[in-house]
């Protein structure tokens, strides 16, 4: 079951960021800056989280997304883990199903996710060609001498 994220989840989720062991401290700063957006400023648009259950009601991953600013129907998918005991039995896709179902009741037409080329970040390029993304783009260097920028996204309603 995916579900909107409250206060309660708050240490489940960092725990789960922490222990997917795939971001540098200031990347775990920035999720976590925008997960106190989100629970403290409840009227806010630009950011939306849902946490996914097992079927005990124990959260097993979260994603933040929200509307591209200054854009018609393009949305980001700015941020997505699942805790690393269960990873690769479906949570991952259950929560991009559902920002997807989200973002076309919303009138969207248009997914973006930005990812790194690093090789440790293959198996998270693999997952969103899994899902049906497909790199449109490539910035070089971008976040570090031989480390470039991979753009991902997904026309909604594109067969897969
Ligand atoms: C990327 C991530 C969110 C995927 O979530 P997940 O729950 O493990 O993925 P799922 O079980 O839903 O997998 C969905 C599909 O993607 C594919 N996939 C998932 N992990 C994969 C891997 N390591 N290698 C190849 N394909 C993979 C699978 O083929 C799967 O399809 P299948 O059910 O037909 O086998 C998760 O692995 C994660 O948290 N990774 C670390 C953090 C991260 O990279 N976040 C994104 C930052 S940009």
């Amino acid at each position: 079951m995916v579900r909107p994220m409250t206060s309660v989840d708050r240490e489940r989720v960092m725990e789960i960021i922490r222990a997917t062991r795939f971001f540098v401290p200031d990347e775990i700063k920035v999720a976590e800056e925008l997960i106190d957006i989100y629970l403290s400023q409840p009227e806010q648009q630009d950011y939306q989280i849902v946490v996914a259950e097992d079927e005990n009601g124990k959260v097993a991953g979260y994603m933040t997304y929200g509307p591209t600013p200054l854009t018609e129907g393009t949305w980001d998918l700015y941020w997505i883990a699942v805790s690393p005991e269960v990873q690769g039995q479906g949570y991952g896709q259950l929560l991009v199903r559902y920002l997807e179902n989200e973002v076309k009741k919303k009138g969207g037409r248009l997914v973006m996710i930005e990812t790194s080329s690093q090789p440790k970040y293959l198996p998270t390029r693999k997952f969103y060609e899994k899902l049906g993304y497909r790199e449109m783009a490539r910035i070089p260097d971008f976040y570090r001498p031989g480390d470039d920028r991979v753009i991902f996204g997904k026309y909604l309603g594109e067969k897969e």
